[in-house]
């Protein structure tokens, strides 16, 4: 007999240890936000009975990531924890140096100390915050070169985190020797979890060789985008998601990462690169901040977590379950008429809140609008990626500068949530949308000098 096929996608897991959850009330919930000053990022996780501030270390781990934690060894120096995640970092990018850190900002204070400094220039498709942030830190500039196809929210196109060869090409001819390296984020977080083609990847070698200058993956989600390689990319179908992800690595010359996201671990990340000058660099800054070679900022149990989920996280059996996860979500939101981000990435959906609450101008802050009514109707966490995180206050008028876009954004962690738990996530939004009239703008109270979306306070405008 034909093997049957089924259509549902089930969470290939069972669940072996559970975590309460608290329902509260809306009265409750409305408290909660006053005494957080309505910032999400202050209201207590207890408080919250879903949680998709970020898929970032919130992931749940694996019995086999738990047996590696007990396995654990503690060494200072040379734990057999370093050996097999070295191995397993090796065997997954080919790189010849594996350094180990925290978390993925970590690597990139390393990389852009050890690679770049004043006058220099890091083009990339999209650079997340925290690499914007290292790179500036540096006293080198952050160059976004998205495709023209990511500028459009509502339109799909399976590759709109591509990154746009041809602005890489004339910025290169011009200044290749003041670029220490390009960057590409896989997926582009920044642009919606939007993946990066195969081809796009060999064009920008391309281009990179050209010039002389390295290539660099910001991998924190580099399987999500393998699998969306399998599934949107002509002629990928048949290849794994393994042999995908050692392609996307193949073609750089090092990667950063968050473990975080992809390594499905709660703590952990990584450099890997290929050349010995800089990895020496990377070691000696390593040891001054993060700590020995063969540790770097972690535990020996976490080195085995990330090791192991390294492994898991190219299940394909997950990943199936991981894309369409998102898809469904989306899926929900299309049908309650919810403008978002087309088509759903590999980790969150984006609601587009500008499109959404027309009645609320940017400079009122319609995604932080749309963050707190989420909150308050059905106590779903999300976060504001708009005019709060991007926008500015206008020294001169008080008045809010906005960003280019006021998206919020919805971002699963792996592994934690169910179907019945995204059936709930949707019937919330639709309400949310079916009532958005009587949703008012918001004011910032007070503001600290940077980062202000972290710790700023705000206000309802009286509608
Ligand atoms: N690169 C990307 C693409 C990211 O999304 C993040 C983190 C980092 C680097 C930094 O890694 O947090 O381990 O230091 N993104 C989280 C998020 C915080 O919510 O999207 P980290």
């Amino acid at each position: 007999m034909s093997e049957p096929s089924f259509r549902t996608i089930i969470e290939p897991f069972r669940i072996k240890s559970v975590e309460p959850s608290r329902t509260t009330t809306r009265d409750e919930r409305e408290r909660f936000l006053q005494e957080a000053g309505h910032n999400l990022f202050r209201v207590r996780a207890r408080d919250v009975l879903i949680d998709l501030l970020t898929d970032s270390g919130t992931g749940a781990m694996s019995a086999e990531q738990w047996a590696g934690v007990m396995r654990g060894d503690e060494s200072y120096a040379g734990s057999p924890s370093f050996f097999r995640f070295e191995e397993a970092v090796r065997s997954l990018t080919g790189f010849r140096h594996i350094i180990p850190v925290h978390q993925g900002r970590a690597a990139e204070k390393i990389l852009f100390t050890a690679a770049a400094g004043p006058g220099k220039i890091v083009p990339a498709n999209h650079h997340f915050d925290t690499t914007r942030a290292n790179v500036e830190a540096v006293g080198a500039e952050a160059v976004d070169l998205p495709c023209s196809e990511a500028a459009d929210i509502a339109t799909g196109h399976p590759f709109k985190g591509n990154l746009d060869v041809e602005r890489l090409e004339n910025l290169l001819r011009q200044r290749a020797g003041d670029v220490p390296l390009c960057l590409v984020t896989i997926t582009d977080n920044t642009g919606g979890g939007q993946p990066v083609s195969l081809e796009n990847l060999r064009q920008v070698r391309a281009v990179c060789d050209r010039h002389g200058v390295p290539l660099f993956l910001d991998a924190a989600r580099f399987a999500e985008n393998a699998y969306l390689v399998k599934l949107r990319e002509a002629g990928q179908a048949q290849r794994s998601a393994r042999d995908i992800a050692r392609e996307e690595f193949s073609l750089a010359d090092g990667a950063t990462m968050s473990a975080k996201k992809d390594g499905l671990a709660n703590i952990g990340g990584f450099l890997a690169l290929n050349d010995d000058g800089l990895a020496e660099r990377a070691r000696q800054l390593l040891i001054l901040t993060e700590g020995f070679t063969s540790y770097g900022g972690l535990a020996g149990r976490d080195l085995e977590a990330v090791a192991q989920g390294l492994d898991e996280v190219l299940d394909e059996d997950y990943l199936r379950y991981r894309v369409r996860s998102v898809e469904y979500m989306g899926e929900g939101f299309r049908a309650a008429r919810i403008p978002i981000a087309e088509p759903p990435g590999g980790h969150a959906i984006f609601v587009d809140a500008r499109a959404m609450l027309t009645h609320i101008p940017p400079g009122q802050l319609p995604a932080q609008s749309l963050a707190c009514a989420f909150y308050r109707e059905g106590g779903i966490r999300t976060v504001e990626v708009g005019t709060v995180m991007f926008g500015h206050t206008d020294a001169a008028t008080g008045e809010q500068v906005p960003a280019p876009q006021d998206l919020l954004r919805l971002a699963l962690p792996r592994r934690v949530y169910t179907q019945s738990h995204v059936d709930y996530v949707v019937e919330v939004a639709a309400w949310v949308a079916a009532h958005r009239d009587r949703l008012t703008g918001y004011r910032i109270v007070a503001e600290p000098a940077t980062l202000r979306h972290f710790t700023a306070t705000f206000e309802p405008i009286a509608g």
